[in-house]
């Protein structure tokens, strides 16, 4: 296979917010779940707690924490939370890995023919989704991943073919930095 068809798939994945009333399978959602447990970690500290979360008003209410950042939420049938602790010093590895873990859970959504998108929550709607979510004290969550099965309109490109993305020539260097 060529290079370029085998990382097709790593292409797809792009980030769905609307998505039709279909539920996502709990079978679905424990396979998406795995793949984000099993990213990896500064030291392999697993900085991370996953909430799965299915119940419609809570999702609900999720979606209404931030908006617009959260209207992925207003359709999703699924969402996972992403929680973190809130020790200072490792402030910026912890978001690391937590990227890390966002963007599998989008991969694992993707090759199970879901869609799933971020939906990122300002420091003000933090207390009021833990208090959602039952964080014990010390714990936060700044990421929200919608999951649903796409809308038709989701799964279409968004953007006019080949200008979703910087040109390849702008953005990747041979060697040394080149303007
Ligand atoms: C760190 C991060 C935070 C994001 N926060 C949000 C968000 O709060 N709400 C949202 O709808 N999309 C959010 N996104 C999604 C981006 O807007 C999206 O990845 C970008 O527009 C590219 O879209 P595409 O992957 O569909 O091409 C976030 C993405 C990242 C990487």
């Amino acid at each position: 296979m060529k290079a370029a068809d085998a990382i097709r798939p790593l292409l797809r994945v792009h980030q769905v917010r609307e998505f039709t009333d279909a539920p996502v399978e709990p079978a679905a959602l424990d396979a998406i779940a795995d793949a984000a447990r099993w990213s990896g970690s500064s030291a392999n500290s697993q900085p991370w707690r996953f909430i799965v979360i299915r119940d419609a008003e809570t999702i609900r209410k999720l979606s209404e924490a931030n908006p617009p950042s959260t209207r992925s939420l207003a359709t999703a049938t699924a969402a996972l939370a992403i929680v973190l602790s809130q020790e200072k010093g490792a402030a910026v590895s912890n978001a690391y890995d937590e990227g890390r873990a966002a963007e599998r859970i989008l991969i694992a959504a993707s090759l199970l023919d879901l869609g799933a998108g971020i939906a990122w929550l300002g420091a003000d709607a933090r207390p009021q989704v833990g208090e959602l979510l039952g964080l014990p004290e010390g714990r936060f969550v700044r990421t929200l991943v919608a999951i649903g099965h796409p809308t038709e309109k989701a799964k279409g490109p968004k953007s006019a073919p080949g200008a979703a993305r910087l040109p390849r020539s702008e953005t990747v260097f041979s060697e040394r930095w080149s303007d």
